[in-house]
């Protein structure tokens, strides 16, 4: 989704930024753009289309020490070069980069043309730039004041003019924005991403903060009266090698090859083998807390839903506690009744998400207590939550979750450990699963290692026009998640079913042409499951198995994918991994851009 990166010190501006804007160009976006104040006033270069061409076409003599830059994803016009940020005024004194989305941009863009404006973008953020061009505030800070006071909306937000040369000035409402620091210059982001190359020292503003970024440092305020919010700025830990691709073709595949790595720092510290439990400080909730919950409530979006889905199940069996999942973006709408003993768990790998954060909002304005399994460390979601569990995957830089969403399973687990523990979940079984947790690791590293047998297999799957996915109970979830993997990055369509329903409907839809991956893992459902595959075999539909040694597929002709057995309430994430692999070779093969499939963003911030 739409990026922003600022720098403001001694070097030129206008390669750092887009150095910061190629760092976020996983997220998704469709055109960039850059402005730099200098000796000669603003400048202003913006086009449809790559930074790399951005950087190729830049104006000679674009220099200034002061920049701001934008790389956009279309929501108000389509992705045309005068829609590309940043935005300026008539007089091009004024230069605006924003994320997010101004809800009453019609009624002021009709306002500014009455007044005699000419805009000359399709454009919500346009008016921003008219709005602090016609402030009377004799501050760059009271200008943008003047300016948010009059919109509705969402918005992470950077601003230069040439009256004030010497500073940035940002603000954040629902869209990230950060401040880095540096020696005598300093960054501002929308994700740490852009900046975690040039330091690691930085401030994350809050919602309804502003800040005044100079060379020599920040100062954050309160934009209603421009009084100071004191905020400092703190390390941050992280490695900035995280966020290369190193030696892999993609981002997506160093990170489904990290998960035996990252999956063990999910764990660590987190088991306890003496009492088969799990301890989770972040919670913030004591024995007696957890006993006092009826229900449970998982909120998430795409992907991190699916897992929300495992994790619910795993919650169900374990602690014996009714527990679901929902679509955060569909939550608040239907105006939900929120109970005071449902722990309301909130999912999300960049804590960014504005549905999910949303969703948190909604039960959190009516009384609720909801708890994050979130991946990055001071987002949104994890400020808003009253406790919850880090998901420590690291950053996450493909577009197709992966590591992350293996951590959400396994802080669900951890989650169900302990709530189970505090019922009636017995010292053996919890020792089981911690012995259980303990084994995935190595077990993840096995699969994994059976890549090579999967390529042809995707190959296959690539060529298909049309492909299901089906799984039972615990095996759903993970069709679920399969087959966004494969539609994400591949484009080809994937439906997931539950192979029960599959002969109330699609059943319809089955022949040579359409093949379907079925979950088969060993446990009580296998036979309901083979014999579901014998209908579809009869149908001469081409079928993939992703199961276990143990299971007898009979005369179906499957092509067989064996995975490890864990215990049966921790096999989905087993189960998930060949399915990453499946989509991943499958892309590769149709040739697409994995890291940066079309359409999609990788933190979705807008509505
Ligand atoms: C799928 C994918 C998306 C995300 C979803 C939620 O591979 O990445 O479906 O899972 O947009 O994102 P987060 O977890 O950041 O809230």
């Amino acid at each position: 989704m739409c990026g922003i990166v600022g720098y403001i010190g001694r070097q030129d501006a206008a390669p750092v930024v887009l150095e910061g804007l190629t760092r976020l160009e996983h997220r998704g976006y469709d055109s960039a753009g850059v402005a730099v104040l200098g000796s000669r006033g603003l400048r202003v270069a913006k086009q449809a289309g790559r930074v790399r061409d951005l950087t190729d076409a830049l104006p000679r003599r674009f220099a200034g020490t002061t920049g701001i830059g934008h790389t956009r994803w279309a929501t108000h016009g389509p992705a045309t070069d005068a829609n590309a940020h940043p935005h300026t005024d008539e007089l091009e004194r004024v230069a605006v980069v924003h994320n997010g989305i101004l809800d009453n941009s019609a009624a002021l863009r009709a306002e500014l043309t009455a007044a005699g404006v000419e805009l000359t973008s399709d454009t919500d953020t346009e008016v921003l730039a008219h709005l602090v061009a016609r402030s009377d505030a004799d501050t760059l800070e009271g200008k943008v004041r003047d300016a948010l006071a009059a919109v509705v909306g969402t918005y992470g937000l950077a601003v230069v003019h040439a009256d004030f040369p010497d500073r940035i000035v940002v603000a954040r409402n629902g869209s990230p924005l950060v401040v880095g620091v540096g020696d005598k210059e300093m960054y501002v982001a929308s994700d740490l991403a852009a900046i975690v190359r040039h330091t690691t020292t930085v401030a994350v503003l809050d919602d309804g903060e502003m800040a005044t970024v100079t060379a020599a440092g920040f100062s954050t305020l309160r934009p209603s009266d421009l009084s100071a919010t004191g905020k400092t700025a703190s390390q941050v830990d992280v490695d900035a090698s995280a966020y290369d691709a190193g030696e892999h073709e993609s981002y997506m595949r160093k990170e489904m090859l990290e998960q035996p790595t990252t999956a063990q720092a999910v764990l660590r510290g987190r088991l306890d083998d003496r009492f088969g439990t799990a301890h989770l400080g972040g919670l913030d909730m004591d024995a007696r807390d957890l006993r006092a919950v009826r229900r449970v409530k998982v909120l998430g979006c795409g992907s991190a839903y699916y897992v929300g889905q495992m994790g619910a199940g795993l919650i169900e069996e374990l602690a014996r506690i009714p527990a679901d999942a929902e679509a955060a973006s569909e939550f608040r709408y239907r105006d939900p009744v929120i109970e005071p003993d449902t722990l309301y768990v909130a999912v999300s790998q960049s804590g960014e998400t504005i549905d999910t954060l949303l969703a948190v909002q909604e039960v959190r304005r009516k009384g609720g207590r909801c708890v994050g399994l979130v991946n990055v460390v001071g987002s949104a979601i994890a400020r808003e939550c009253d406790g919850g569990i880090y998901l420590h995957a690291g950053p996450e830089v493909a577009v197709a979750s992966t590591k992350a969403l293996t951590n959400m399973f396994l802080g669900f687990a951890l989650l169900a450990l302990q709530l189970g523990r505090v019922r009636d979940l017995s010292i053996a079984d919890g020792r089981r699963l911690v012995a259980g947790l303990e084994r995935l690791p190595a077990q993840i590293e096995e699969v994994l290692a059976g890549e090579d047998d999967l390529v042809e297999v995707a190959r296959g799957l690539a060529e298909a026009r049309s492909l299901f996915f089906i799984g039972r109970v615990r095996g759903f979830p993970v069709a679920r998640e399969g087959a966004q993997k494969f539609k994400e990055i591949s484009y080809c369509h994937a439906e997931a079913y539950q192979t029960s329903e599959l002969k109330h409907g699609p059943l319809a839809l089955i022949d040579p042409d359409v093949p379907t991956v079925a979950v088969v893992p060993h446990d009580e459902l296998t036979e309901r499951n083979v014999a579901a595959l014998h209908e579809i075999a009869a149908r001469q539909g081409p079928l993939v198995v992703v199961t276990h040694e143990e299971v007898d597929l009979g005369e179906v002709g499957a092509r067989r994918i064996v995975v490890p057995r864990n215990e049966p309430e921790l096999d989905p994430i087993l189960l998930t991994i060949p399915l990453q692999l499946l989509a991943y070779h499958a892309a590769q093969h149709l040739g697409h851009d994995i890291d940066k499939p079309r359409n999609l963003a990788k933190s979705v911030t807008v509505e």
